[in-house]
């Protein structure tokens, strides 16, 4: 079958090789891809919105099945829309997709479902705002822009003024335009932060490992939040007890959606916080897979990746539990990011290194461009530099090795070399 991936990060760099090394998968296609995916898949040029452009493009090319990687088009209803054009369509409807989408609408429906959460509270209006963080305390609180931010939309205040100043900005839309002007602020819990990815059907789930990644742009999670820095598993400290309860809480989850009229079909992405209590707790749903957290999933992934993303659009995903074969290796990912990300990106500084094969690593490419042979930078995060390993100082150790000087390299290129601490 042929399949079309929409987006051009790193996750969609890693969705779609993986379906390309599918026996039942004849060609990739990409709306509109990046440099890397240019290498072994067609790049259509259609944008990630133009929804008619690429329903349509399915219908004249007999593509089947798209996988929609990026939660702005889930946002935006792409599932909706381009079901209408009779294709079948990895991802949530727009519905669905609102459990990202809005954070205040998510904390709602933890309540209601009774799944476990931090103390959240939604303002529209600074002064109660700035009132409510001075009877926490700023050190007790995070203030959260309700709408999608890039991932960039979490801001963890050390002080009074630093919050009154976050609240104004973030209200007034110059932080991050219209996803800021309501606000939610959540208790600001301590201990081990788990990224949970669960693909379903809409009534049941098939787990994927368990991730963390570091969102920080500096080592030591120093800095401003970014799209995500690094990605690593396995979690050593996810014991059994603790494995048993992260499930409850996706089935409730997922349980919780189909009675509200509006069942998870896609990935639902859990960023969940293990309290020092042992207790996990959710701070955020995502509706997608992760990035840079989906690239080393797919090379711990052993079995094909087809039937799963196809049982969650078309129904019983649980057949699929047996099947799907995840490695016990260690996996884990780098990201290579441009001079001044993420406040900014530089664009069209060529990469070197990229000609040669690294034996033991994969090379996904999110901010690159493809032209005449060579690859240059396109965006905030470039590369993600991706390995396997018997443990994560194996993997890691392969990731490193071919970063610099005498391998992959560009001007300005930033990276934390110290992906996996709090693990290591
Ligand atoms: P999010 O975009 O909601 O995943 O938040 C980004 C980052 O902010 C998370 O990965 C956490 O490190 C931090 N964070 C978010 N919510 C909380 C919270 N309630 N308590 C402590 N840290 C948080
Ligand atoms: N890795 C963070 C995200 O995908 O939101």
């Amino acid at each position: 079958m042929k399949v079309l991936v929409i987006g051009s990060g790193g996750r969609e760099h890693a969705l779609g090789w993986k379906l390309s090394l599918s026996e039942n998968v004849e060609k990739v296609y990409y709306a509109p891809g990046n440099g890397g995916t240019a290498t072994f898949a067609e790049n259509t040029g259609i944008d990630t919105y133009d929804f008619n452009a690429i329903g349509k493009f399915c219908v004249d090319n007999n593509v089947e099945f798209v996988v929609v990687g990026p939660d702005g088009a889930l946002a935006e209803g792409a599932v909706d829309q381009l079901e209408k054009f009779g294709l079948k369509v990895f991802g949530p409807t727009q519905a669905a997709a609102k459990i990202e989408s809005s954070k205040a609408f998510t904390a709602d429906f933890l309540t209601r479902f009774n799944i476990p959460q931090p103390v959240n509270k939604t303002f529209t209006d600074t002064e109660s705002a700035k009132e409510y963080v001075e009877e926490q305390g700023a050190e007790n609180i995070v203030l959260k822009a309700d709408g999608l931010a890039l991932g960039k939309g979490v801001i963890l205040p050390a002080t009074q003024t630093e919050a009154n100043q976050a609240i104004d900005q973030m209200m007034s839309g110059e932080l991050f335009g219209d996803a800021g002007s309501t606000i939610v602020i959540q208790e600001r819990l301590r201990g081990q932060e788990v990224s949970v990815f669960a693909i379903s059907d809409g009534e049941d789930f098939v787990l994927l490992p368990y991730f963390q990644d570091h969102k920080p742009i500096f080592e030591g999670d120093k800095g401003p939040n970014t799209g995500g820095m690094g990605a690593y598993t396995p979690l050593p400290f996810v014991y059994d007890e603790l494995d048993t309860k992260i499930r409850k809480i996706i089935g409730d989850t997922i349980t919780g959606m189909k009675q509200d009229g509006t069942p998870f079909r896609g990935c639902l992405y859990g960023g969940l916080f293990v309290t020092e209590e042992g207790e996990p707790k959710v701070i955020e749903y995502n509706c997608r897979f992760g990035d840079p957290e989906c690239q080393p999933m797919m090379l711990a992934l052993d079995s094909d990746l087809l039937p799963l993303l196809l049982a969650s659009a078309q129904g019983n995903i649980s057949k699929l539990a047996e099947t799907t074969k995840i490695s016990n290796d260690a996996a884990a990912t780098v990201c290579l990011a441009s001079a001044g990300y993420p406040e900014s990106s530089q664009k069209g500084i060529e990469i070197h290194g990229l000609e040669k094969d690294y034996e033991g690593v994969t090379v996904f490419h999110a901010g690159t461009k493809l032209e005449g042979g060579k690859f240059y930078t396109n965006g905030g995060r470039v590369l993600n530099i991706t390995a396997r390993g018997n443990d994560l100082k194996d993997a890691l150790s392969k990731i490193y090795a071919v970063i610099g000087e005498n391998g992959i390299h560009f001007d300005g290129m930033q990276y934390r070399r110290d992906i996996g601490f709090r693990v290591l």
